[in-house]
C-alpha cells in the first residue's frame, strides 16, 4: 500500500516510474514503461507495440490486459477485497447508503450530509418515466424475460431525453447520469408489473430510494402498502454491493460502446445485454435454478460429482470467479444480509437455503473446488434473498442491472472526462481463408 493510498489522496503513480520492462522480437529489443498502480499489479504500456515491432499482443478474455486507467474501484481477488473510492465494500455496505454510494462512484468522495441531501433530493426528481414509455412497455409480450425489456426500455430512454444526449457537455452528460439512476427502478418495477399483468405504480418520492423501488414492485392500486424498513434496508445493502466491480464485462461493454460516442442510454442498454449471461449478472437466476433441479440435501453428491464430471457441461453456479481466488467479500456481506431477511420473513425453513448451506459447505472442503480456488460469489446467496422477498427468478439480473447502473454511468463519466479516450478498437489474430480468386457458382 502506498502513502498516497493511506492519506486517501490519489497520486499519479504513472507519471513517477522510471521503470521500463524490454521485449526481443523479430530481431529487435524494445523498451516499453511500466505504470505502477496504487494498489494491484504493476502495468506494462505496450501501445507502441504495433508501430514499433508490427506484433499485436494476443490476450483472449482479457487475461493480462489492463484496457484502461481508473480511479473508481479496486479489487484484490486473491485476499478477497473490493473497495470503491477507497472504502471496503463490507463498511459502505454496513453504514453508508446507496444513494451516498452513488455519489462517492461518480464524484471520488463521500459527501457531506448537505451535499448528499441536495443529491437524494436531485434524483429523487427524476424518478418518474416519461408517459410514452408505457406503450413501449405494451408492445412487449407479457411472457417477455424481464431483462429483454429492460434492454430495450434503457436504450430507448435516448429517444425521450434528447436534452441529454451530447456527450460533448458536461451538464447534459450529468443530466443523463441522474435520469439512469433515478430511472432504472421505475424501469425494472414496469418490467415486473407488466409481466403479471398488473397497473403500473408510479414512484413515490417521499420514500427513499429502496423504498421506493420495492413498493413499484410489490403494491398495487387498490390499497396502502408498507415496506417492511428490514426488507428496504436489504435492499439497499444488495444495491450497495452491486453497484460497481471495476472492468467486468458489462461494464467494459459500456466503455467500449461508449468510446465511439454513442450516447449514455445506448450505452447502458448495451451493458444489461452483457449483464445478462449466465457467466455474469445471469448466474443469480441460474443459482436458484439449480438449487430446484438438485431438489433435495440428499441429491447433493450426484450434483457434485456432474460438476466435476467435465463432458457434463455442469456447473457449480455462484461459484467461481475470474479476479476473485478467495471468499468473494460481497458473498459475506449477502449471507448476513440474508439471515436477518429470513428472520423478519419468518423464512428459515426455505428448502432451498437448506441445499445452498450443505452445497457451501461440501463445495468448499472438496479438493476439486479447493485446488481451483473456487468460492461462492456475489449470486450465491442474493437469489435467495430475492426469494425470500417474493422476487421471481426472472427478475433477479434485472435488479442488479438497476445497482450497477451507478457503477456504468460513473466508469463511462470518468471515461468521457479523461483526454486519453480512444475509440476501442481490438486487433485480431487472423486464422480465416488465404487470398482466394472469386469463382462464379456455376464453376464452385
Ligand atoms: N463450477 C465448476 N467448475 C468451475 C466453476 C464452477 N462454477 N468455475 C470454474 N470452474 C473450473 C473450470 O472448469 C476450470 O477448471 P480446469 O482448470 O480443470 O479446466 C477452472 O475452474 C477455471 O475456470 P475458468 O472457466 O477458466 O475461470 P474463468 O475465470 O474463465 O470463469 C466464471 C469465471 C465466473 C465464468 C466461472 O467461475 C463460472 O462459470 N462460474 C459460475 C457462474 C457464476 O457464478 N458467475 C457469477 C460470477 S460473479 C457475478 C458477476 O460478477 O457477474
Amino acid at each position: 500500500m502506498g502513502a498516497s493510498e493511506k492519506s486517501g489522496k490519489v497520486v499519479d503513480m504513472k507519471a513517477q516510474s522510471g521503470e521500463s520492462a524490454s521485449l526481443s522480437v523479430g530481431g529487435k529489443t524494445v523498451q516499453f514503461p511500466v505504470y505502477h498502480a496504487v494498489e494491484g499489479a504493476p502495468v506494462i504500456d505496450i501501445s507502441k507495440l504495433y508501430s514499433d515491432t508490427g506484433y499485436f499482443t494476443y490476450d483472449p478474455g482479457f487475461m493480462s490486459t489492463a484496457a484502461c486507467e481508473s480511479k473508481i474501484t479496486f479489487i484484490d481477488g486473491d485476499e478477497g477485497i473490493l473497495r470503491y473510492r477507497g472504502y471496503d465494500i463490507d463498511q459502505l455496505a454496513e453504514h453508508s447508503s446507496f444513494l451516498e454510494v452513488a455519489y462517492l462512484l461518480l464524484y471520488g468522495d463521500l459527501p457531506d450530509a448537505k451535499t448528499r441531501d441536495d443529491f437524494v433530493r436531485t434524483i429523487t426528481l427524476h424518478t418518474m418515466v416519461h408517459e410514452q414509455l408505457h406503450f413501449l412497455f405494451r408492445g412487449f409480450p407479457r411472457a417477455s424475460h424481464p431483462m429483454a425489456v429492460m434492454v430495450g426500455a434503457t436504450a430507448s430512454l435516448s429517444a425521450f431525453y434528447h436534452d441529454s444526449l451530447d456527450i460533448n457537455v458536461p451538464e447534459q452528460r450529468e443530466l443523463a447520469a441522474y435520469r439512469l439512476i433515478a430511472k432504472m427502478p421505475t424501469l425494472a418495477g414496469m418490467a415486473y408489473k407488466y409481466s403479471l399483468g398488473q397497473p403500473f405504480i408510479y414512484p413515490r418520492n417521499e420514500l427513499g430510494f429502496s423504498e421506493n423501488f420495492l413498493h413499484m414492485m410489490f403494491a398495487t392500486p387498490c390499497e396502502p402498502y408498507k415496506v417492511h424498513p428490514v426488507l428496504a434496508r436489504a435492499m439497499d445493502k444488495i444495491l450497495i454491493l452491486h453497484a460497481d466491480h471495476e472492468q467486468n464485462a458489462s461494464t467494459s461493454t459500456v466503455r467500449l460502446a461508449g468510446s465511439s460516442g454513442a450516447n449514455p442510454f445506448a450505452c447502458l442498454g448495451a451493458g444489461i445485454a452483457s449483464l445478462w449471461g449466465p457467466a455474469h449478472g445471469g448466474a443469480n437466476e441460474a443459482v436458484i435454478n439449480m438449487l430446484q433441479e438438485i431438489g433435495t440435501v440428499d441429491n447433493i453428491p450426484e450434483f457434485i460429482a456432474k460438476v466435476k464430471d467435465k463432458n457434463s457441461g455442469v456447473r457449480l453456479m455462484g461459484f467461481g470467479h475470474r479476479v476473485y481466488k478467495n471468499y468473494d467479500p460481497r458473498a459475506k456481506v449477502l449471507y448476513k444480509t440474508c439471515q436477518e431477511v429470513l428472520d423478519v420473513l419468518g423464512r428459515h425453513d426455505d428448502p432451498l437455503l437448506k441445499i445452498a448451506v450443505e452445497l457451501e459447505k461440501i463445495a468448499l472442503s472438496d479438493d476439486y473446488f479447493v485446488s481451483r480456488k473456487l468460492y461462492p460469489n456475489v449470486d450465491f446467496y442474493s437469489g435467495i434473498i430475492y426469494r425470500a422477498m417474493g422476487i421471481p427468478s426472472k427478475m433477479f439480473t434485472v435488479l442488479f442491472a438497476v445497482a450497477r447502473t451507478v457503477g456504468w454511468i460513473a466508469q463511462w463519466k470518468e471515461m468521457m472526462e479523461d483526454p486519453k479516450t480512444k475509440i476501442g478498437r481490438p486487433r485480431q489474430l487472423f486464422t480465416g481463408a488465404e487470398p482466394r480468386k472469386f469463382v462464379p457458382a456455376e464453376k464452385r
